[in-house]
């Protein structure tokens, strides 16, 4: 139902223009003439109030007075006379609304998009923008925009929230070679947003690939829901991940760019592959939008200059591709085609004599070659062959390989005869680069794409409701008690419902209680102040460690309660807590946040200087699957410290994802409650020997 709606934007049988000029330079203008130029077959219907014809086309004065249906209205008339021209629309009949007017929420005026959108909506009619180019599309031959013309025809669609760079893509992809079928301007996303374009592309026949440009989205979970379920690629250019970039992002289109450390990985978790640049961008779309992933790691490169094949190996490791030598076979073949001098290696360099013909034949006999996940071909201009003739030998040999479901990217370096026969490639539907680092990293971009449809693709979240009640009920008390933070054993308490391993532990208000707690738990043990008024414990001299006896006890809890009544005397003492005394290892930190666009989130990175100085830590959106908590484990640069350095033994990664995941699931679920949260530090030990939650704090919403 909803996606039909969308039809009505993305493939309109008719097209009203609301503000349709008779003036050239107008944009009113501009979109009809454009629609006129990109031979739009639909039906056209101009509205102006003061017009009878606008470029050949009846206008009619009001859009009630058009005799047909109509799909979409596109405004191009000032910001204050839309209302009234929705309610129009919507008494018309028209389903979907493309206002390239500016003038409203991204100068502040929320409330006149809130309006719009509330007309609208009352009608059944979507809103694409307001703010906004348009919309492109080359299999509609519609040209619904003031960009000047369609792009370069290709198999991607590209979704862009600001509307002068999309106008700048569009004409660049005549340079790039790069092509898409359809560019959509997203501006303000007062209705139609990111994820209604990716459920609508990802069942459009004619788009095999979804590239965006974002600055910042509305409804993060939804995002990561509907590209989770996509089953075509997705590739993400995300601006504003700088601080000053961020801030530039939110007053341009008048939303919140959120953090980039998010960002990513709300993109790993949802499967989107992501940029760098816009140069990265268009190399990865092209590739993502005519080839299959690369189900492996074995990438084979054919050259025949020593330098790019250096180039492209330094590339491949730098993309995470790193080159092996090819087989035995692959070899033996390889070296058929090529001089005494040359390596069949990998690279496989068949020197700068190479000719087309061996060219076509190493790439026909490895392209089958089970050990080959993935083929990149470079080639330098060089006077003994015609770029041409490589281009269509090689096109030749994948062809008659018969291979289906492995990738090819190529790169040509040379003059304007190369560019000639990149062109040519790309319509063949092989992506073409001038750069071998462009080649590399495009396969890497179908590697990337390969590895995330087999992560965690079943993952659900544990039924974790008996845990939330047990954790509500100590959130109610707390609440209850008038405060906003959970004790620390309150907290473990919570902690130890979700699964996360606290040490035992247990309050004691007197001295015979701790002595009897002490006996029970274990010497030695570790003492600590209860109060919710007092956060720093050891500084109001209210921690003793390594307690040995019952004696060592008694004295300790007199001194705590005495040390905490001196430092702050009108705090509410609750008693000490006995703890058993955890044994020192690793230290680790987890932590939440409840992020603006993506919700609950988890950060995990190691302890003392590692978080606080190199700000070494990793986030993923809650909840996690343990699978995920362990790349995340890895992925931290003080990993090896994890993974056992210099003589020490590994230590339990598998407990301490375990742990991440646990910890993720009592975020999600607690979110309505905690404001943050943390677990700082998380002992971990030797493997097998699992991990200590020894201290946990929570701090509730007001
Ligand atoms: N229904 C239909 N047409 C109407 C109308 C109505 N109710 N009221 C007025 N018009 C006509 C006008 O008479 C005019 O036609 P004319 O040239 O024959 O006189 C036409 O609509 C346009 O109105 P005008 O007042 O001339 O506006 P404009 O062309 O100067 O500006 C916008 C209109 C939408 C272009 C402008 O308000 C705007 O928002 N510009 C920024 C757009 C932008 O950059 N968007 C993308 C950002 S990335």
């Amino acid at each position: 139902m909803e996606l039909d709606v969308l039809n009505a934007v993305l493939k309109p049988k008719s097209i009203a223009v609301i503000g349709a000029s008779a003036t050239p330079g107008k944009i009113g203008y501009t979109v009809v003439d454009n629609l006129v130029t990109s031979q739009y077959e639909g039906a056209v219907y101009p509205i102006n109030p003061g017009a009878s014809e606008i470029l050949g086309f009846k206008a009619y004065p009001s859009i009630l007075e058009v005799p047909g249906e109509v799909d979409m209205a596109v405004f191009t008339i000032p910001a204050k006379l839309v209302l009234n021209a929705i309610e129009e629309c919507g008494k018309k009949g028209v389903k979907g609304l493309v206002v390239i007017t500016s003038g409203f929420g991204e100068v502040g005026k929320t409330d006149l998009e809130r309006e719009m959108v509330e007309i609208a909506h009352r009608y059944g009619m979507r809103i694409l923008g307001p703010n906004i180019v348009g919309v492109l599309s080359n299999s509609m031959k519609m040209n619904a925009s003031f960009a000047p013309t369609l792009p370069l025809p290709g198999k991607g669609a590209l979704v862009s929230q600001s509307g002068a760079l999309l106008i700048a893509i569009d004409m660049s992809t005549f340079t790039r070679r790069v092509g898409f079928d359809k560019l959509v301007s997203i501006g303000n996303m007062s209705d139609i947003e990111f994820a209604d374009l990716i459920e609508w592309f990802d069942q459009d026949d004619d788009t095999t690939s979804i590239s965006l440009y974002i600055e910042g989205l509305k409804n993060g979970r939804k995002f990561m829901e509907v590209s989770q379920k996509a089953t075509k690629p997705i590739i993400a250019l995300k601006s504003g991940v700088s601080a000053h970039g961020a801030a530039a992002a939110a007053s341009h289109t008048g939303s919140l760019a959120g953090a980039a450390k998010v960002y990513g990985a709300a993109f790993e978790q949802a499967g989107v592959i992501q940029a760098s640049d816009l140069n990265n961008l268009f190399d990865r779309s092209l590739a993502l939008s005519l080839q299959p992933p690369m189900n492996g790691e074995n990438l084979l490169i054919i050259t025949n200059g020593g330098g790019v094949g250096v180039l492209a190996t330094d590339a491949a490791e730098r993309y995470g591709i790193p080159l092996k030598f090819a087989p035995e076979d692959v070899q033996a073949e390889l070296k058929k085609h090529m001089p005494e001098f040359g390596s069949a290696k990998n690279p496989a360099d068949l020197t700068g004599q190479a000719s087309a013909e061996w060219y076509e034949n190493s790439v026909r006999n490895s392209f089958a070659h089970p050990w080959v996940d993935g083929l990149t071909v470079l080639y330098c201009e060089v006077a003994v062959t015609d770029p041409m003739d490589v281009a269509v030998g090689i096109k030749r040999a994948i062809d008659e390989s018969g291979v289906k479901g492995k990738p090819l990217t190529v790169s040509f370096v040379g003059g304007e005869k190369t560019e000639a026969a990149m062109q040519w490639l790309v319509e063949q539907g092989i992506p073409a680069y001038d750069d071998p680092d462009s080649a590399v990293n495009a396969m890497a971009a179908l590697r990337e794409y390969a590895l995330m449809r087999e992560h965690d693709a079943t993952f659900t979240k544990a039924d974790t409701s008996s845990a939330k009640e047990k954790a509500m009920k100590i959130i109610a008390a707390a609440r209850a008690d008038g405060r906003d933070a959970l004790t620390e054993i309150e907290a473990k308490k919570v902690f130890e419902a979700y699964g996360l391993p606290v040490p035992k532990c247990d309050l004691a208000a007197t001295e015979a209680e701790a002595i009897q707690m002490a006996n029970t738990i274990g010497y030695p043990i570790v003492m600590k102040i209860v109060s919710p008024e007092i956060l720093h414990k050891s500084d109001a001299g209210g921690v003793k460690v390594n307690i040995k006896n019952a004696e060592e006890c008694r004295q300790a809890f007199n001194t705590i309660m005495e040390n905490a009544r001196n430092y702050n005397p009108a705090a509410n003492l609750h008693g000490v807590v006995i703890q058993e005394m955890a044994p020192w290892g690793t230290e680790v930190i987890l932590g939440s946040i409840n992020d603006p666009t993506f919700g609950p989130t988890v950060m995990f990175g190691l302890g003392g200087i590692f978080v606080e100085v190199l700000k070494d830590v990793t986030f993923r959106v809650a909840p996690i699957s343990e699978k995920r908590a362990n790349v995340m484990v890895n992925e931290i640069k003080s990993a090896p410290i994890l993974k056992g350095v210099r003589g020490e033994e590994p230590k339990d990664r598998a407990a301490l994802a375990k742990t991440i995941a646990n910890y993720s699931n009592m975020v999600f679920d607690l979110i309505d409650e905690v404001s943050e949260s943390d677990a700082n530090p998380v002992i971990v030990y030797e493997e097998g020997q699992g991990v200590s939650v020894v201290d946990a704090r929570m701090i509730l919403k007001k």
